[in-house]
C-alpha cells in the first residue's frame, strides 16, 4: 500500500493543474471514477470537464449506470455516443493505415485503434466544447501495473499509448495514481466517500468487450497436429479427454506476451484432477498456455473449423448477453468482492454447431493482477452458481454452443484472453 495522504495528493494535483482546465474521461471503472471524484474534491467545478464516451463495448446498462452514479455524487458528466465511430475507425501502424476496427482480428491493433480513436474523439470534443488546448491537462486513472506491464511488453494499455507518451513529455497528463495498485485506488475511493458498489466494482478493461470477443477469420493451426497428439498422448485417460482448440490466446512467458493454444478438458468435473492437469499441461507442452474445462457432454474430437468472427454489433450483443447472465448471478451469490474479476469471453469454436460460438467464464483471484489464480468451484464459489451460469447461457443466449471454465493461473495465462 502506498501512503494515502489525501492532502498531499490534492496539493500535487493543484500544483500540476494550476489554473488550467482538466479533461477527464470516465470509463465507469474504479480508477477513472475515483479520479473524477478526487478532481471534484480538489479543484473548482468549472475547471473540470468530465466526459464518458460510450464506445459500444460496455456491458449491459453500464453506460447508464456510470452516468447515474456520478450524477448522484453531484458531478456533471457529459456522455458521448460513438459506437459507429469506433467500429469504423482506423489508425496508422508502422506508417500504414489499418483496416477499420470492425475488420481487425489482431488484439493489439484493436487496442491501438480504440486508444487512438479515444484521443481523436477527445480532440473533436475539445473543438465542440471550444476548449483552449494550451490551457488544458488530460487526467487519467493510470495505475502502476498498466505502466509496468506495457513497458515489459506484457500488454499495451490504452492509457499508455505513443500518443500519451507525447503528452507526458510535454507535461500535459495528470496521473495521480501512477504509483498505485488497485487496492490503493479503492481505499482512496472509500476515503473520498464514494459508494461501495462503485469502489469495489470489479475492474473492466478500457477497450471492454472488444478484447473479450475473440476475432478470427481462420483457425489457428500452427503445429496443430503435433501439439494435439502430444496433448492426447501425455494427458488423456479414461476419465478426462483432452483436445486442442484451433485458436490462440495470450499468456505470459518470461514476462513477455506469448500467443499460444488453449487446451480443453472434458469429463467429470473432478476439480482436483482438472486443476492439476491445468498446471501440468502448459509446463509440459510449450505452445499451450491455457487450459479450460468444458461443461456438458464429453468430447473426444474438436473440428478445426471456427466461426469467422469480427467485431460487429450482433457479435457484441451476444457476448453482452452472456456477460450479463454471469454478472447477475455473481451479484445474486454475493461473489463480486471475493472474486477479483470475471472476464466473460466469446471464442469462435462452434463444437459442431455451424455458425455458433462458445463462451468462457474466467473467474480470477489476484492481489495486483501481475499474477493470480483461477477460482476453484466448490471452494471459492458455489458449484450451484457456476451451474446456473452455464445452463442459463446455453438456454438463453442464441448461437452459443458450449460454455467452458478457465482453469489457468497467471502465469502462464493472462487474466484476459487477448
Ligand atoms: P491481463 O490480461 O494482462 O490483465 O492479465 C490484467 C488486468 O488488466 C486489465 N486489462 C486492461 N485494462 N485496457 C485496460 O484498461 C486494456 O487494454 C487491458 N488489458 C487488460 C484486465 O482486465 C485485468 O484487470
Amino acid at each position: 500500500m502506498v501512503n494515502l495522504d489525501i492532502e498531499s495528493i490534492k496539493k500535487n494535483i493543484r500544483r500540476v493543474v494550476g489554473d488550467k482546465k482538466v479533461l477527464c474521461y470516465v470509463s465507469g471503472g474504479v480508477d477513472s471514477t475515483v479520479l473524477a471524484k478526487l478532481l471534484y474534491e480538489t479543484l473548482s467545478p468549472e475547471q473540470i470537464i468530465a466526459v464518458h464516451i460510450n464506445h459500444g463495448f460496455m456491458r449491459a446498462g453500464e453506460s447508464h449506470d456510470v452516468q447515474k452514479a456520478l450524477d448522484s455524487a453531484g458531478m456533471n458528466l457529459r456522455v458521448v455516443h460513438a459506437v459507429d465511430r469506433f467500429l469504423n475507425a482506423t489508425t496508422t501502424v508502422d506508417g500504414r493505415e489499418t483496416p477499420p476496427l470492425k475488420k481487425v482480428t489482431d488484439p493489439q491493433i484493436k487496442r491501438q485503434i480504440i486508444g487512438d480513436t479515444f484521443m481523436r474523439i477527445q480532440q473533436l470534443i475539445e473543438q465542440e466544447l471550444d476548449i483552449d488546448l494550451s490551457n488544458t491537462i488530460l487526467a487519467q486513472g493510470t495505475i502502476a501495473p498498466d505502466i509496468i506491464e506495457t513497458k515489459a511488453g506484457v500488454k499495451t494499455h490504452h492509457n499508455d499509448s505513443p500518443a500519451v507518451h507525447e503528452l507526458r513529455k510535454r507535461g500535459e497528463v495528470l496521473e495521480p495514481f501512477s504509483e498505485f495498485y488497485k487496492p490503493d485506488v479503492r481505499k482512496l475511493g472509500e476515503l473520498l466517500g464514494l459508494p461501495k458498489e462503485i469502489v469495489h466494482r470489479q475492474p473492466f478493461p478500457g477497450p471492454g468487450l472488444a478484447i473479450r470477443l475473440i476475432c478470427a477469420e481462420e483457425p489457428f493451426l500452427e503445429n496443430f497436429d503435433e501439439t494435439n497428439s502430444a496433448l492426447k498422448m501425455r494427458f488423456e485417460n479414461n476419465d478426462v479427454f483432452a483436445n486442442l482448440l484451433p485458436i490462440k490466446t495470450v499468456g505470459v512467458k518470461d514476462n513477455k506476451r506469448s500467443y499460444s493454444y488453449a487446451a480443453v478438458l472434458s469429463g467429470q468435473p473432478n476439480w482436483r484432477i482438472l486443476f492439476k492437469l491445468a498446471q501440468e499441461i502448459p509446463k509440459s507442452i510449450n505452445n499451450i498456455n491455457r487450459v479450460v474445462y468444458i461443461f456438458g457432454e464429453k468430447i473426444n474430437h474438436v473440428d478445426r473449423e471456427i466461426t469467422p468472427t469480427l467485431l460487429s454489433k450482433e457479435n457484441l450483443s451476444q457476448l453482452r448477453a452472456a456477460d450479463k447472465v454471469v454478472n447477475d448471478i455473481l451479484t445474486k451469490y454475493d461473489l463480486t468482492r471475493t472474486i477479483s474479476q470475471v472476464p466473460v469471453i466469446s471464442f469462435p469454436v462452434p463444437f459442431g454447431q455451424i455458425g455458433n460460438r462458445s463462451i468462457c467464464i474466467r473467474p480470477f483471484i489476484t492481489k495486483d493482477f501481475m499474477t493470480g489464480r483461477p477460482v476453484v468451484p466448490g471452494e471459492d464459489m458455489p458449484e450451484a452458481a457456476l451451474d446456473e451460469m452455464v445452463n442459463k447461457i446455453v438456454a438463453e443466449v442464441p448461437g452459443i454452443s458450449r460454455v467452458v471454465l478457465d482453469l489457468t493461473p497467471k502465469p502462464p495465462g493472462t487474466t484476459e484472453w487477448e
